[in-house]
């Protein structure tokens, strides 16, 4: 199938189950986000983030997202996460990409809406779907750090105007999940969640999407969550594969090996997920 938007892929969304949203860095990764996702016949999003933009390349990551989509008959989305600047964003839309992620999160609310709302009319001019961060979502990411005391939550009271002013397709709230491994308990303000749902229809993309425990994902689910991001639960997963390959192996140089190995830990740990988000068979909606 062609690529889609996050926009489409989100629109069948319902309550109490929600779209996986996977980071990638290159073929293998893509290999097992898409081979799960078929497996499963479950809708997918693609993302990539801009230090991996830079490492695989926006116009070879996109070649290789689309060959993979051709070949099956599932909703595949490809989205630039945490883009920060209008020159990556045009540089991933014109590369192909369908959605990007604009991420002002560093600048004041007036200077995060007039930035995104520039993303927003390149993307809207192109057919690609926005999504916006409200708030500072804390821990790391690739190459971006956020201290735990440069983490903002989002006011809800501010949720309304900043989609109006923007014109963003999907909001992404800061609600206590963090990017990486958690330190402690991850500890999730509900209420808040709940309150920024009440405050939009737009669809919500959960960022911070490892580490948590399933009941923490199925109560995200339920406070209507239409999106969730995993990003480093999948490079454990297929590093972890890696180096269990080659610990068992040591000898062994052949790169299909090795990296079969890792894609096959990613695979597995995709159908997890996507097990958990109950979006199994969900395709069809499509
Ligand atoms: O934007 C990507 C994600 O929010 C991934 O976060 O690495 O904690 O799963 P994670
Ligand atoms: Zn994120």
């Amino acid at each position: 199938m062609p690529l889609m938007t996050v926009k489409e892929i989100l629109t069948p969304v319902s309550s109490g189950w929600a779209v996986g949203a996977f980071n990638v860095h290159n073929l293998e990764d893509v290999q097992a986000v898409v081979n799960a996702a078929d497996e499963l016949e479950a809708p997918v999003i693609i993302m990539v983030s801009e230090s991996a933009l830079n490492y695989a390349g926006a116009d070879f990551i996109r070649s290789i997202v689309a060959t993979a989509a051709k070949r099956v008959q599932i909703p595949i989305a490809l989205q630039l996460d945490h883009g920060k600047s209008l020159e990556t964003v045009k540089r991933s839309i014109q590369a192909g990409f369908t959605s990007v992620m604009i991420d002002g999160s560093y600048l004041s609310f007036e200077d995060n809406v007039a930035l995104t709302r520039q993303i927003v009319e390149y993307a809207h001019q192109h057919g690609c779907s926005v999504e916006g961060e409200l708030g500072k979502i804390g821990g790391k990411e690739d190459d971006l750090l956020v201290e735990d005391a440069d983490a903002r939550f989002t006011d809800p009271r501010k949720v309304e105007r900043f989609i109006l002013e923007t014109g963003i397709d999907v909001l992404a709230p800061a609600v206590g999940t963090a990017h990486g491994l958690y330190k402690g308990e991850a500890r999730i303000d509900f209420p808040r969640l709940q309150a920024i749902r009440q405050a939009t229809k737009v669809p919500l993309a959960l960022h911070g999407g490892s580490d948590l425990s399933d009941e923490i994902i199925k109560e995200i689910m339920r406070s209507g969550v239409e999106k969730i991001n995993v990003g480093t639960d999948l490079k454990i997963a297929i590093t972890s594969g890696i180096k269990d390959y080659l610990s068992n192996n040591p000898e062994e140089i052949e790169p299909r090996k090795v990296f079969g190995a890792g894609r096959e830990r990613g695979t597995r740990l995709v159908m997890e997920k996507m097990r958990l988000f109950e979006c199994v068979g969900k395709a069809s909606l499509y």
